[in-house]
């Protein structure tokens, strides 16, 4: 743990099904969508100890308001953790890619799971090669790899359907040695597969009008001009994994970021804490002004 210079709890019920967006019916018909907040904590610290679960409560709650509870998805990654991946993911996501840019979509890896091993040796891939470079070795060999990536599959797709159907994706994200938690990164890790937020007709990114607002807190400070602000990895590494991996639009993505969160009881922080206060009423001010929008 490295420190630099520088509220209400949400209901826990993890959702391990899918939901899928409903779609708007044509005009006078069907009912309008139903807006879908998903909510993701990854603090260590469990309850209203934890300043982000705290700030993402609030919104949380804000949301239910006004859209009502039943797009509301919450899920603790630090109580639940996503596993992490595992050979039959690496495989699975090589498999992919080597059948070339064009995106699959769910049910085209699907598909890809359910088809029989290649690359073994002296077989062929998925693309007519013989399966003699690193990737293609690496690919599945016997039944047992094949089993291990359906099974990495299965836990992968419904979190990846859960994502899709969200409107809006509510993360809470203490700094953790400069970074992210390791719980939020496999969370990452899992649902980024190769051409699955893509739609495989069209090539649009599927998250595209999804809003994402990130809100962070940190012992220390790292705004703009602080001495540490370069070793502020957490908003430049999410700016560009949502931007780019996700194609997530930038003016949809949101930082709200409580500083100095430890100036209330370390000595040496001590001189921060009217910093601190303002830190956190700014973002508290933020948040309500994102959860109205
Ligand atoms: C494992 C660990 C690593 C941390 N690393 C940092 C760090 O690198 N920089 C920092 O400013 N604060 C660091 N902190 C302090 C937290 O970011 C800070 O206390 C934050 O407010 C925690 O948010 P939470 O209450 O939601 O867990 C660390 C805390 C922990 C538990």
């Amino acid at each position: 743990m490295t420190l630099s210079h520088p509220t209400s709890h949400p209901t826990s019920h993890p959702t391990s099904h899918p939901t899928s967006r409903p779609t708007s019916g044509p005009a006078g018909g069907a009912p309008a969508a139903r807006p879908v907040l998903l909510h993701l904590d990854s603090s260590a610290t469990r309850g209203p100890a934890s300043l982000t679960r705290r700030l993402t409560g609030r919104y949380a709650a804000a949301w239910r308001e006004r859209h009502g509870s039943a797009g509301y998805r919450y899920r603790d990654l630090a109580a639940t953790p996503v596993p992490p991946i595992g050979p039959g993911y690496a495989a699975l996501g090589q498999r992919v890619e080597r059948l070339g840019p064009a995106p699959l979509g769910l049910d085209g890896v699907s598909a890809l799971v359910a088809r029989p091993a290649a690359g073994g040796t002296g077989g062929t891939d998925e693309t007519g090669g013989t399966g003699e470079n690193s990737a293609a070795g690496a690919d599945l060999e016997g039944p047992e790899d094949a089993a291990d990536l359906r099974r990495e599959w299965a836990m992968t797709r419904p979190l990846i359907e859960e994502l899709h159907a969200a409107d809006t994706l509510l993360l809470g994200v203490p700094m953790y040695n400069f970074s992210v938690p390791a719980a939020l990164k496999a969370w990452i890790d899992r649902i980024t597969l190769p051409g699955v937020h893509r739609d495989p007709r069209t090539g649009e990114g599927l998250l595209c009008h999804t809003h994402v607002v990130v809100v962070t807190a940190r012992g220390g400070g790292y705004g703009p001009g602080s001495p540490r602000a370069a070793c502020d990895f957490q908003e430049p590494y999410l700016r560009a994994y949502f931007t780019e991996h996700l194609a997530i639009a930038p003016e949809r993505l949101s930082f709200v970021h409580a500083e100095l969160t430890r100036a209330g009881d370390l000595p040496k922080l001590a001189s921060f804490r009217e910093a601190a206060a303002a830190s956190l009423a700014a973002a508290t001010a933020r948040l309500a002004e994102l959860a109205a929008r």
